[in-house]
């Protein structure tokens, strides 16, 4: 009996629906090349759905969400709506209300993709960053007092429990043998100065990966010094872990050696509930229409997608699909200049899977 799946679909803003677009149009070759059945339902959250309503979220919309198998979301944010609400109020509500903590980002340069570090090719650079995606500054614990004045004081904690810390380093020393690359897991962190955050990490990660991972090599880097050789020796990296914040910059960082946000695909998991999976980058307003904008991110996270529901084959085909296009088609492919349009390249990947 073929397998069916529900997939919510939240294209959202800007240039997210024509991205969305070419992604169900491939991920629809894969299901019919496969045999499985994707059924797809559409959900209007988004900058111009809020501008309409003045409400980001319908409240029932985790209850929603957890009714389907996965999510398939475009990019948020609107030109015309204020910085942080559809941010905080679609995108990082829905991580946190279906408690996704994690945050997979793959860095890897496909074959022909440019990338700005001299001398590094696609043997390079490919690596995965485990991003805690529930906790640390982003929970927005923290408060304004006196707002306004001279004596206005502002304060944003970074929070993380040992049970917040500890979920998201076994997910990420499995996560480092099912990879079966190098077999290593690096900790980001900044034990240095965050002297209490960070030594929790650190405790946690030696601890956990003495008594329960012990073939997983460990090592450790501050974060700044992360940033260093992310671009001086990208390839001694396996698999970094980290916390939210980090993750953040770290992968804006990973995304553009890799050829932009254009190609940078991410899954917001929850390996126990249902997860979300979007390109990486913003919803490029200014591009919105014009059908040039890379969806292979987009392409992408819809391939990680079938991964985590399963279907490995059809995951790894798309992939294998797209590294050919970027090799051949689209040689040279670099932010802003593909040679073709948005939906040219979403035929062109769709063709290669059939
Ligand atoms: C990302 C984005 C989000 C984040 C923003 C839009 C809230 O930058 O997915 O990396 O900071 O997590
Ligand atoms: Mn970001």
């Amino acid at each position: 009996m073929s397998k069916n799946y529900n997939i919510a679909v939240i294209p959202g803003d800007g240039t997210g629906p024509e991205v969305v677009d070419e992604a169900l149009k491939v991920l629809k070759v894969a299901a019919d090349k496969y045999a499985f059945k994707l059924n797809f339902e559409s959900f209007d959250y988004g900058g111009d759905r809020f501008i309409r309503t003045n409400e980001a979220l319908p409240d029932s919309a985790a209850d929603e969400m957890r009714k389907f198998d996965s999510i398939l979301l475009g990019a948020i944010g609107h030109p015309d709506v204020k910085p942080g609400i559809l941010e905080k109020g679609i995108l990082l509500r829905l991580r946190f209300e279906l408690d996704q903590y994690i945050n997979l980002r793959p860095v890897k340069l496909y074959p022909g993709v440019e990338t700005p570090l001299t001398g590094k090719g696609p043997e390079d650079i490919d690596y995965v960053v485990v991003r805690e995606n529930s906790g640390g500054i982003y929970t927005g614990i923290g408060g304004i007092s006196r707002k306004g004045t001279t004596d206005e004081v502002a304060v944003q904690s970074m929070v993380y429990s040992y049970a917040q810390v500890a979920r998201c380093l076994r997910y990420a020393f499995d996560y480092t043998q099912r990879r079966k690359k190098k077999n290593t897991l690096a900790l980001c962190g900044k034990t240095n100065v965050l002297t209490y955050v960070y030594d929790l990490w650190e405790r946690t990660f030696h601890d956990i990966g003495q008594k329960e991972f012990e073939d997983v090599s460990r090592e450790y880097y501050h974060v700044d010094a992360t940033c260093m050789w992310m671009v001086k020796n990208p390839e001694w990296f396996d698999v970094i872990v980290t916390g939210n914040m980090f993750g953040d910059i770290i992968t804006d960082l990973g995304a553009i050696t890799q050829g932009g946000m254009g190609i940078a695909a991410g899954g917001n998991i929850n390996p126990e509930g249902v997860s979300m999976f979007e390109p990486i980058g913003g919803s490029a307003p200014k591009y919105t229409g014009q059908n040039v904008i890379c969806p292979l991110a987009c392409i992408c996270a819809g391939a990680m997608m079938l991964d985590a529901l399963g279907e490995y084959e059809a995951a790894k085909d798309i992939e294998q699909t797209v590294m050919t296009i970027t090799g051949t088609k689209l040689d040279g492919l670099q932010a802003g200049r593909m040679g073709y349009s948005t939906s040219e390249v979403g035929d062109l990947v769709a063709e290669g899977l059939r």
